[in-house]
């Protein structure tokens, strides 16, 4: 079964909270999953796993969150091929570039040569509400990394 890693930024907790979720889904299904604050994570380690999700919110005039900034720009030196990936991120619909963490993020990882498996998954407001979507994002992505 694919070794994931699930690397998030947080400022208030909610990206948190929802990799804690997505976690769960994946280890539910037996999937092996290492999960990390993009603080204690570095790009050296991406290296070591079939699948990469990183998770950020949304802040400013849809930027990322501020603990990603060094590994963003770390990111840009970095050979993904052959690896799969998806990205995640709770935002406010009520802000003009909504989730647009999850858009900045997926286009770096392509550039990286990573294989996006589905959509980002952008979760609208409060992420305690959030279970029926990353029950039913997790399972598609599950479903492109089983063996
Ligand atoms: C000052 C401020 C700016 C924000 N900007 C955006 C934005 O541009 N787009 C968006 O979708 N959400 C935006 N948000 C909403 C946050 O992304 C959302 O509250 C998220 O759940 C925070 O997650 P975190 O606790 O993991 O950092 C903003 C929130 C604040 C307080």
């Amino acid at each position: 079964m694919s070794n994931t890693l699930i690397i998030y930024g947080t400022t208030m907790g909610n990206t948190e909270i929802l990799a804690g979720k997505i976690d769960s889904v994946l280890k539910s299904r037996e999937v092996e999953t290492t999960m990390k604050n993009v603080t204690d994570a570095s790009v050296n380690e991406l290296s070591e796993y079939d699948v990469i999700l990183l998770g950020s919110s949304t802040w400013g005039d849809g930027e990322l969150q501020d603990d990603f900034a060094v590994f963003y720009s770390d990111l840009e030196e970095v050979d993904l091929k052959g690896k799969k990936a998806a990205v995640f991120g709770p935002g406010d619909s009520s802000y003009e570039n909504f989730c647009e963490a999850v858009n900045i993020l997926e286009k770096r990882l392509k550039k990286c040569g990573a294989e996006l498996l589905l959509d980002g998954l952008k979760i609208d407001g409060d992420v305690d509400e959030s279970d029926e979507m990353v029950e039913k994002w997790t399972q598609q992505l599950t479903g492109h990394i089983s063996p």
